[in-house]
C-alpha cells in the first residue's frame, strides 16, 4: 500500500497543467481549457491557495516554500468516479450478458460474500489503492446491502485522504434472501452508518438505492424520508440502463408514466439525486432530471459491456441535466478515467457525435464535481478548491512514448492518453495536498 505523506505546511508542484476556464460543452472547448505549459499549483493544508504560470506563482509564494518539479508531466485535477461499486472488484470482466442476467450470473454471488467484515476490509483495501494508482482523489462508491461493507470501507478510507461517498445498497425484495433487508432495517442501519461516517474527515454517506426493481414501495417511502432528514445527502441509484429493466420497471410501478416518474412520486427526485446510465430516457424525462437537479453518472465501459446501449450525451446535456463520467466497475471493464474518458468518445462516435477531449476531461473533473455537489470544492485547478491533484507522464508506455513524438498540441496529447492510458501513466496523486501515491 502507498505510503500516506503528510503534507507539509505550504509547499507546491510545478510542471505543464491543465485546468479549465469554463464548461467546454457552453464554451467552444479550446477556449475553456487552461494549458500553462509552466505551471505552479501552490497547496496549503488542504487547498489550492494560488496557481498560475510559474513565472508568477513562484513570486508570489512564502520564500523557501518547497517545490516539486514534474517537468515532464501534466498536471490536473484529481479524477472523480461518479458512479462505482467496490464489492464488484472480483467480478470485473464477466462478460456476455444483459444486465438482469448478470445480475443474477455474477452479481448477487460475489456481493453475498460481503457479509464478512474480514473480506470486506481486504477488497475495500484493494479498492482504495486501485484509486489512488488511477489518480482518482473522489468516488460515489455502493456498498452492498450489509452495512459491515460500509464500515469497512469507509474504515480504510479514512486515513487515506481520499473523498468517499458510500452507503449501503438498500434492497428489500427480488434478490436472493442473503441480499435482503427490510424497509425498516434498511432505514435503521442507513441512519447508523450516518451518524457513525457522514462527515468524519474526507467521508460522507450517500443513500444507496439499488435500484426500484429492488426495493417495496415501503422501501422507497423510508429511503425518501432519511432524504428528507438530512439534506444535501447524495442519493444515488440506477436509472433506465437495459430494455428489460425497463419493462420490469414498468410491471412493478404500472401506475407510474415512466422510469423516472416512480422517483418522483415517492420524493427521490432532486438536487443530490445522482442516477447511474439513464440511457433509455425519453426527453420529458430528461426536462424532468434538468429541473429537479438531478444528475446521471455516464457509465461507458459498462453500457458496452452489458450492451445496455449508447447514452446520449448531447441530448442529456443539452436538456440541462449535469453530467459526471463514471466506471460503473464491475460491470465497468476499468478502473481508470483516463480509460473511461477514452470509452466515452468512443460511444459519442457510435452515436454520430465527438466528444472534444476537453469535454471528455471536463465531465471526469469539474463536471463530475458538480454531479456530485462539489462544484465548488474540488475538479478544477483554482485557488480556493481542494488540493486534489493527479499527475501524469504522457508517455510512461512505449507506444504513447512513440506517440507523444507526434502529436500536435495539447488536444492530440489527451486525445493519445484517453486511447492508450491507464494506471500506468499517474505518477502521484495528491487528495486534500496530501501526496498519496508516487
Ligand atoms: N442495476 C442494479 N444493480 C446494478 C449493478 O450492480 N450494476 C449495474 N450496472 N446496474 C445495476
Ligand atoms: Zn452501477
Amino acid at each position: 500500500m502507498a505510503r500516506v505523506v503528510t503534507a507539509a505546511k505550504g509547499h507546491a508542484i510545478r510542471g505543464p497543467a491543465i485546468g479549465f476556464r469554463g464548461d467546454p460543452f457552453l464554451l467552444p472547448p479550446d477556449q475553456a481549457l487552461w494549458y500553462e505549459p509552466d505551471a505552479v499549483v501552490a497547496i496549503r493544508d488542504e487547498r489550492i491557495p494560488d496557481v498560475g504560470p510559474a513565472a508568477q506563482v513562484l513570486a508570489r509564494l512564502p520564500p523557501a516554500t518547497p517545490v516539486v518539479r514534474y517537468p515532464r508531466a501534466l498536471i490536473l485535477s484529481g479524477f472523480i468516479d461518479c458512479h462505482v461499486h467496490y464489492p464488484q472488484l472480483g467480478i470485473v470482466g464477466a462478460a456476455g450478458h444483459p444486465l438482469l442476467d448478470w445480475l443474477e450470473r455474477y452479481t448477487f454471488p460475489a456481493e453475498a460474500a460481503f457479509a464478512d467484515p474480514a473480506h470486506a476490509g481486504r477488497v475495500a483495501a484493494v479498492f482504495l489503492d486501485q484509486l489512488r494508482r488511477n489518480g482518482t482523489t473522489t468516488a460515489a462508491v455502493y456498498g452492498t446491502v450489509h452495512p459491515q461493507s460500509v464500515d469497512a470501507l469507509f474504515d480504510a478510507a479514512l486515513p487515506t485522504g481520499l473523498r468517499i461517498f458510500a452507503g449501503k445498497a438498500l434492497m428489500d425484495r427480488n434478490a436472493p434472501p442473503a441480499l435482503l433487508d427490510t424497509a425498516q432495517r434498511g432505514y435503521d442501519e442507513s441512519k447508523a452508518l450516518i451518524a457513525r461516517w457522514h462527515g468524519r474527515g474526507r467521508l460522507h454517506h450517500a443513500l444507496t438505492l439499488r435500484f426500484v426493481a429492488t426495493s417495496t414501495p415501503a422501501q422507497l417511502e423510508a429511503t425518501a424520508a432519511l432524504w428528507r432528514e438530512h439534506p444535501g445527502m447524495l442519493l444515488q441509484s440506477h436509472l433506465a440502463e437495459n430494455a428489460a429493466e425497463l419493462a420490469w420497471v414498468h410491471e412493478l410501478f404500472p401506475e407510474a408514466s415512466d422510469y423516472t416518474d416512480v422517483f418522483d412520486r415517492f420524493g427521490l427526485l432532486g438536487a443530490g439525486a445522482v442516477f447511474g446510465h439513464g440511457i433509455h430516457l425519453s426527453p420529458a424525462e430528461r426536462e424532468r432530471l434538468a429541473a429537479s437537479g438531478a444528475a446521471i453518472a455516464h457509465c461507458p465501459t459498462s453500457n458496452l459491456m452489458l450492451g445496455s446501449g449508447l447514452f446520449d450525451l448531447a441530448a442529456t446535456r443539452s436538456a440541462g441535466v449535469m453530467v459526471g463520467l463514471a466506471t460503473d466497475v464491475g460491470a465497468g471493464t476499468t478502473l481508470s478515467m483516463l480509460a473511461t474518458m477514452g470509452a466515452a468518445m468512443l460511444v459519442a462516435r457510435l452515436r454520430g457525435a465527438s466528444l472534444h477531449p476537453a469535454q471528455a476531461l471536463w465531465l471526469a473533473t469539474a463536471g463530475a464535481a458538480r454531479t456530485l455537489g462539489l462544484g465548488a470544492v474540488t475538479g478544477n485547478l483554482a485557488p480556493g478548491l481542494d488540493a486534489d491533484l493527479v499527475v501524469i507522464d504522457p508517455a510512461s508506455t512505449p507506444l504513447l512514448a512513440e506517440r507523444m513524438t507526434t502529436v500536435t498540441g495539447i488536444d492530440d496529447v489527451l486525445t493519445a492518453l484517453m486511447t492508450l492510458g491507464d494506471d500506468r501513466n499517474v505518477v502521484a496523486t495528491y487528495a486534500g495536498g496530501r501526496r498519496v501515491f508516487g
